[in-house]
């Protein structure tokens, strides 16, 4: 018998439970090995539209297409055996009704094995949302700054100021109601969502919003230093592995030149020893 457990993965009501408690972790992954090392630190892994960004090289989310959530989603599935996959909806994949929402995200789920989804929007996404949950689609909601709505916005602003503060508190609200078991709140100044994270029932997971959110998330290249065509003041850069790499392929690059790798070590001999 083994001494251990099985890790039993988590799931969408274990977020939900986690609500005023120990702070969620969450962290982008997009690819297998990436998301073996969200698996051992994070509660979440967050395979974001932020992918067509990160690895892509688009100048935003909106030519993210379902295909390529579905191949990132199961890369990233395949890597993590106790953090929760949670998959992003892309542009064009869900805001037509709650068919064309249920439809896509039961292929991000059934082709992926991630237990559940991401859709950006507040009050409009409400009858939405609660379609989804009704019939076996967990949602995280996203409100304040929605990248995919950028055009719209005019830019990735801070949304919830003044006047804009009652609008983000009415949409976070209508997310909950509608049965959403999270919510990320992102670029919303810190007071609103203080008073957010105090008026909801469901963790928010924060991104610019501020420490009070019940938890955090990050985009992984961000944070590691890989990304760095532009910084989110929110960003903090726990690693430059950019900068490790650039060192590391220098450093290959001259050697090759200099015929000083491959090394003796490296290659084979033209017999084997007896
Ligand atoms: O796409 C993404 O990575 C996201 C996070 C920034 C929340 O939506």
């Amino acid at each position: 018998m083994s001494a251990t457990a099985p890790v039993r993965p988590v799931l969408p009501p274990d977020i939900t439970a986690r609500k005023g408690g120990v702070p969620l972790v969450v962290l982008t992954a997009y690819t297998t090995p990436m998301a073996r090392l969200v698996d051992s630190h994070c509660d979440i892994a967050l395979v974001g539209d932020s992918v067509g960004m990160v690895l892509h090289g688009m100048p935003s989310t909106i030519g993210v297409t379902l295909e390529m959530m579905i191949l990132h989603g199961r890369a990233v599935v395949r890597g993590l055996g106790k953090a929760m996959a949670v998959i992003d909806m892309p542009f064009g994949s869900y805001e037509e009704g709650p068919a064309q929402a249920y439809r896509n995200a039961a292929r991000l789920m059934t082709e992926t094995g991630a237990p559940a989804v991401k859709l950006e929007g507040g009050q409009h996404m409400a009858e939405t949302i609660a379609f989804l949950t009704a019939r076996g689609v967990p949602v995280m909601a996203h409100v304040g700054l929605t990248p995919q709505a950028v055009n719209t916005l005019g830019g990735y602003k801070v949304v919830g100021r003044e006047a804009e503060a009652a609008k983000v508190m009415a949409d976070a609200r209508a997310c909950e109601a509608a049965g959403a078991f999270s919510i990320v709140l992102e670029k919303v100044p810190v007071g609103l969502a203080g008073q957010i994270t105090h008026a909801l029932r469901i963790p928010t997971i924060g991104i610019g919003a501020g420490v009070e959110c019940d938890g955090q998330v990050l985009v992984i290249d961000d944070m590691l230093g890989i990304f760095t065509d532009f910084r989110p003041k929110f960003v903090k850069r726990y690693a430059d592995l950019g900068r490790a790499a650039d060192e590391a392929i220098a450093a290959y690059a001259a050697e090759v030149r200099a015929r000083a790798f491959p090394g003796p070590e490296h290659g084979f001999a033209d017999q084997v020893k007896s």
